[in-house]
């Protein structure tokens, strides 16, 4: 019997960056999935709070069943990782997860994959195994993500923000400012239309790429070459969005929440206005968050069309919300946990 745990994450800045090379700067949480079980066996058998008990022999599982058929769909991204890894995807044992359930845009999913990846006996450098995680959960939604996710729920440090440059994979973990906390709020809106339009904004960072090159080298002047009027704004968050990532390093290097909340408000209007990715309840929620007492600047987090929101704020500041809020101390990447 083995016990892993994955961690969920935010992501500070560095939004719709992941998939065109650009730069990103999540942090993992330490709330996440707990994966205990004893893999081989002849069934996937899994107990989870608030999901009703799996038990599937292997044969409705096994590689001529296709994974969209697979339910209920959580058991996909096991099965995929099972896939990947060329192994059985025989468990039995129990999830338990301390993420909020449903669509709250914290990389449950990704937990789960990772979780999997540890539970089936992956091993390899994290940057590594993310790579094999994200392509289990592209095989397992359609959806073309980035690799954002998985690193950060693989390679995070505790106390550490992970600045990850998509193009060359490198990454370096950036102390998180003692005048900075992290939280985070659901808007009370699960992500919804995510994964269409998802794919859609990828395909429009694809077409604009093939006339104008890579969006990680281009600097605004770009624009002009740009006709069609929504390709300019993509175009013009992505370049942003990736300067705004190195000045936030900057600004917790110099420990400056002035700097680091004026970032976070002009990522959420580059998204909102520019990405087209936000919706009117998350913007309210940023509004509010940044009339209230103590927070340096908001913006909505992850792929967007609901999900939630992340704030700086001086240490120690509450929340008057009626949705699901935490604060988010920056936690340490997936791991086996010792017995
Ligand atoms: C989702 C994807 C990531 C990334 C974000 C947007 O979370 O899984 O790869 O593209 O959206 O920044």
């Amino acid at each position: 019997m083995a016990t892993v745990f994955a961690p969920g994450r935010v992501n500070i800045i560095g939004e719709h960056t992941d998939y065109t090379g650009g730069l990103v700067l999540p942090m993992a949480l330490e709330l996440g999935i707990t994966f205990s079980g004893t893999t081989g066996g002849d069934r996937l058998a899994l107990t989870s709070e608030g999901h009703h008990p799996v038990d599937l022999g292997l044969d409705a599982v096994d590689e001529a069943t296709p994974l969209a058929a697979i339910e209920p769909s959580w058991v996909r991204f096991l099965v995929a990782v099972a896939r990947r890894l060329g192994v059985s995807p025989a468990v039995e044992g129990s999830l338990r997860s301390t993420l909020p359930l449903g669509g709250t845009g914290l990389s449950s999913s990704t937990a789960l994959t990772c979780a999997a990846l540890l539970q089936y006996g992956a091993e390899g450098a994290p940057l590594a195994l993310a790579q094999v995680a994200r392509q289990a959960e592209i095989d397992a939604t359609g959806v073309e993500i980035g690799l954002m996710d998985q690193a950060a729920c693989l390679a995070c440090t505790p106390d550490h923000a992970l600045l990850m440059d998509c193009g060359d994979l490198s990454v370096s973990h950036v102390p998180m400012p003692p005048s900075m906390e992290v939280l985070v709020v659901h808007s009370g809106q699960a992500r919804q239309l995510a994964d269409s339009a998802y794919n859609d904004r990828r395909q429009a960072c694809a077409d604009i790429e093939a006339m104008i090159g890579p969006l990680r080298q281009a600097d605004l002047g770009v624009l002009a070459r740009l006709e069609d009027p929504i390709h300019r704004r993509r175009a013009r968050h992505v370049i942003t969005e990736n300067r705004r990532v190195l000045d936030m390093v900057e600004a917790f290097a110099a420990d400056d929440p002035a700097a680091a909340g004026r970032i976070l408000a002009e990522g959420h209007a580059s998204l909102a206005e520019d990405y087209e990715v936000s919706i009117p309840l998350v913007d309210e929620l940023v509004e509010r968050l940044d009339k209230t007492e103590g927070v340096y600047g908001a913006r909505m987090t992850g792929g967007g069309f609901g999900g939630s929101v992340v704030a700086l704020c001086r240490p120690g500041t509450d929340l008057d919300v009626d949705t699901w809020w935490t604060r988010a101390r920056p936690g340490g990447g997936a791991r086996i946990v010792p017995a």
